[in-house]
């Protein structure tokens, strides 16, 4: 059967989903809460990692290690980086990407970690397809992209460094965790999708949106996933 890791940066990204979800088991280790239990009529584990690449990676490796979850599903807030995103999409990934790592001197692409062989982690396709139908059917209306994450420790608001992630990475969101969730879910062979609602344009006026957008952005996302949990029983 079916055991689906499914982790928010912040509570309020799964603070929905745990208010939803049949409760077995809190499981607590590095500082993260595990609950254990089902929802949608499939078997659960739901985390709030805390916010950056560190905590994200940590997360699924304590998913994988410890609960033999099947697949991930990253959901939460990002800024967007596509004119066609506004605030309250939704960005599915297709892959996702660090734009914060550099090993250009040795020979490799920016945003690549040296010897991996990779610098995208591509997400799982049948997951980002069924993120796409279940977000027409709960959340009808919402613009739905599927396309590409790029993630670093750094909180986007500044036009340049918006305009550069961009044209160096064609991305599509930005956040904290997707690209660390990714790889560490690479590492493990584990399929994962990141699901993103828009919660700020990453530009001069990030600061002013995203508190005010954060909350309705992050229900948007959970909705979602709830809907997709039933297909993945
Ligand atoms: N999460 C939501 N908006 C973001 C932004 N602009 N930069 C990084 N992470 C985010």
């Amino acid at each position: 059967m079916n055991k689906i890791g499914i982790i928010g940066a912040m509570e309020l990204e799964v603070e929905e989903l745990k208010s939803k979800m049949t409760l077995s088991n809190i499981r607590k280790k590095a500082g993260m809460e595990f609950f254990e239990g089902a929802l949608n009529g499939a078997e659960v584990v739901i985390v709030r990692s805390g916010i950056g690449k560190v905590n994200a990676a940590v997360c699924v490796q304590i998913l994988a290690d410890d609960f033999q979850v099947t697949h991930i599903i990253n959901t939460g807030v990002a800024g967007s980086l596509n004119a066609k995103l506004d605030i309250g999409d939704i960005l599915i990934s297709r892959d996702a990407l660090y734009h914060d790592v550099d090993a250009v001197i040795f020979g490799y692409r920016l945003g690549e970690i040296p010897q991996l062989g990779t610098r995208e982690f591509p997400a799982n396709e049948r997951l980002a397809a069924l993120a796409k139908t279940s977000c027409e059917r709960v959340n009808p209306g919402v613009h739905a992209v599927i396309g590409r994450v790029v993630s670093g420790d750094q909180f986007i608001s500044k036009k340049e460094v918006k305009e550069r992630l961009i044209s160096e990475f064609q991305g599509d969101c930005t956040e904290m965790e997707g690209a660390a969730i990714a790889h560490c879910a690479f590492l493990n062979h584990i399929p994962f999708v990141i699901i993103r609602a828009i919660s700020d344009k990453a530009d001069d006026s990030a600061q002013v949106e995203y508190p005010v957008f954060e909350k309705a952005a992050a229900r948007h996302s959970a909705r979602l996933v709830e809907d997709m949990l039933g297909e993945l029983k």
